[in-house]
């Protein structure tokens, strides 16, 4: 389904048609990217449909917009209904979600202490990282630096950040590679373009400390799997060569889910296909968010979908 084909977005309150749900030119938002928005996503399991992790979402959509001084009209359950709403109201059994909170068109002006704040939930049924993602993907170090701490913040799903993740992707695919990896001002691995970044080395799973990154779900999720198997983990500090040597490379986030890495900078990752660890991680997502690892159902969130 494209973005034009979606019947209902839930806009202020409202289900709206797909041409009606429109905002003005002057949205502040709009011109200085001051907003933060989620991407969240609901399984089927042929029969039932959950959304995967949702009130973690909801929670991180109002930490978000905590770090960047905006107050969401609307209590957490609230969102949460304004997201089932949508994909009930759009009669999708996989969705990929996206609320937005931004700042009203009041005045294009810098300072947004008295702007409105507004709400939007779009879903729609597909998201496609990477097209050849299964047999692993290829990516680079990205020319680009991610968001130092005190610039941007990373903690945050801003609408703004995204601005250095679209450059970055736009040399990626203009080089050939399927995404990159961005480093921090120090130099050290923080995360791709819409997604965490793990390695393994000798059994041991590693994935850059959270200073210079978003504490993806994906990641927490991850991480809890191989805690639960017994396979040690540890954040910390990672180079790009570290990555070069590691055994096995993969990125994870929402959208991407967990995608093995085959080849960095030309160098050919471990055998230079999915690893043992990453495709067992694979599996067990995605029987997780179809609700169908009974240790991790607390996570699925059951729509009522016909
Ligand atoms: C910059 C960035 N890092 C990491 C992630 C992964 O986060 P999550 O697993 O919560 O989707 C995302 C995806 O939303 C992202 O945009």
């Amino acid at each position: 389904m494209s973005i034009r084909n979606i019947e209902k977005i839930w806009l202020d309150g409202e289900l709206k048609s797909n041409e009606d749900a429109v905002v003005h030119c002057a949205t502040n938002t709009l011109h200085y990217g001051l907003g933060v928005f989620e991407g969240i996503r609901s399984y089927s399991d042929g029969e039932n449909s959950y959304i995967f992790r949702l009130d973690e979402h909801v929670k991180r959509l109002f930490d978000s917009a905590l770090i960047m001084n905006i107050t969401i009209p609307y209590t957490h359950d609230e969102v949460k209904r304004a997201i089932e709403d949508t994909i009930v109201a759009n009669n999708l059994k996989e969705a990929y979600i996206k609320p937005m909170v931004y700042l009203g068109s009041e005045s294009l002006s810098l300072d947004t202490r008295e702007h409105t704040v507004h709400l939007m939930v779009i879903a729609w049924s597909a998201y496609n990282y990477a097209s050849n993602g299964a047999q692993g993907i290829k990516m680079n170090v990205s020319s680009f630096t991610r968001h130092h701490v005190n610039i941007a913040m990373t903690k945050a799903k801003a609408n703004g950040n995204y601005m250095n993740s679209q450059l970055a992707l736009r040399e990626a695919k203009n080089a050939g590679v399927d995404d990159v990896f961005l480093l921090d001002s120090d130099g050290y691995v923080s995360e791709a373009t819409g997604a965490n970044v793990f390695m393994v080395s000798n059994g041991v799973l590693y994935t850059p400390e959270l200073a210079n990154c978003l504490n993806g779900l994906t990641r927490q999720t991850v991480m809890q799997l191989a805690k639960d198997a017994g396979i040690e983990v540890v954040s910390k500090r990672i180079t790009r060569d570290e990555l070069y040597i590691a055994d096995e490379v993969f990125i994870t986030g929402t959208a991407a889910e967990i995608l093995p890495v085959c080849e960095i900078d030309n160098r050919t990752v471990g055998k230079g296909c999915v690893g043992e660890l990453t495709q067992s991680f694979i599996n067990d997502y995605q029987l997780m968010v179809r609700a169908k690892l009974p240790n991790y159902t607390r996570w699925n969130y059951k729509l009522n979908i016909l």
